[in-house]
């Protein structure tokens, strides 16, 4: 790819990491999707899981088209595959025109703590920039959830201005953590080379 395609318009396409891939999320996984989304343990701190798998296919079925209704936003969601097939979690982004990514990521527990969150996320960001034009990345996440702090602080997120935590309206018991990402066209060009 070229640097002239680093684009929030650009198509979604996999992205291989070491020992899974990503795959552009699509109305076909949900049926798969509902057994990890129903995990309690995802919700332990934040959200509910989805009533139905009929209403988790019309969710997919929506964000296939990638974009908000106003255009504004790409919507640029992924599932987690592992090597051995196994369909394991999520990983999504928020994509500002301007180049601002706010990201989120799930992953069923039987499969926490042995770093295939971190290397999703990471795959995800990586891909972000290289694909989509991604230079700065947000994460609002509850205070008490660790795991999810760690994660961020492994991949160089840090603690945002308590001026960003007011002015994007985050909970008292929650934290905005962000990155900026280096501008390197060429090494972004190069990372979407090998993740093709
Ligand atoms: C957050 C989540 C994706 C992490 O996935 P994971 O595959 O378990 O993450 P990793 O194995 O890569 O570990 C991430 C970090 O958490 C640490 N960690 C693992 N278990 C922990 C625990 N019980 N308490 C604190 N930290 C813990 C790991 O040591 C690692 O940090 P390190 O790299 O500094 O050692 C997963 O827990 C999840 O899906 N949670 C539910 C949904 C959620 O909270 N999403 C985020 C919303 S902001």
């Amino acid at each position: 790819m070229t640097a002239a395609l680093a684009t929030a318009d650009a198509p979604m396409r996999e992205v291989r990491a070491d020992g899974l891939r990503l795959e552009p999320q699509r109305v076909d996984h949900a049926d798969a999707m509902f057994a990890v989304l129903t995990d309690p343990a995802l919700y332990e701190f934040e959200h509910e899981p989805p009533d139905s798998v009929e209403s988790l296919r019309r969710r997919f079925a929506a964000l296939e088209a990638r974009r908000s209704p106003n255009g504004r936003q790409a919507w640029l969601h992924w599932v987690v595959r592992l090597d051995d097939g196994a369909l394991v979690g999520a990983v999504q982004a928020t994509v500002e025109h301007g180049g601002h990514a706010a990201i989120a990521y799930e992953l069923g527990s039987a499969w926490w703590g042995r770093g295939i969150g971190t290397r999703a996320v990471a795959a995800m960001v990586n891909e972000l920039a290289a694909r989509h034009g991604v230079r700065h990345c947000s994460a609002v996440l509850k205070q008490q959830n660790l795991r999810s702090f760690h994660l961020l602080r492994r991949l160089r997120f840090t603690h945002a201005s308590p001026a960003a935590h007011a002015a994007r309206g985050v909970e008292r018991d929650e934290w905005l953590m962000e990155r900026t990402l280096p501008h390197d066209p060429a090494a972004a060009a190069e990372r979407g080379d090998r993740s093709s």
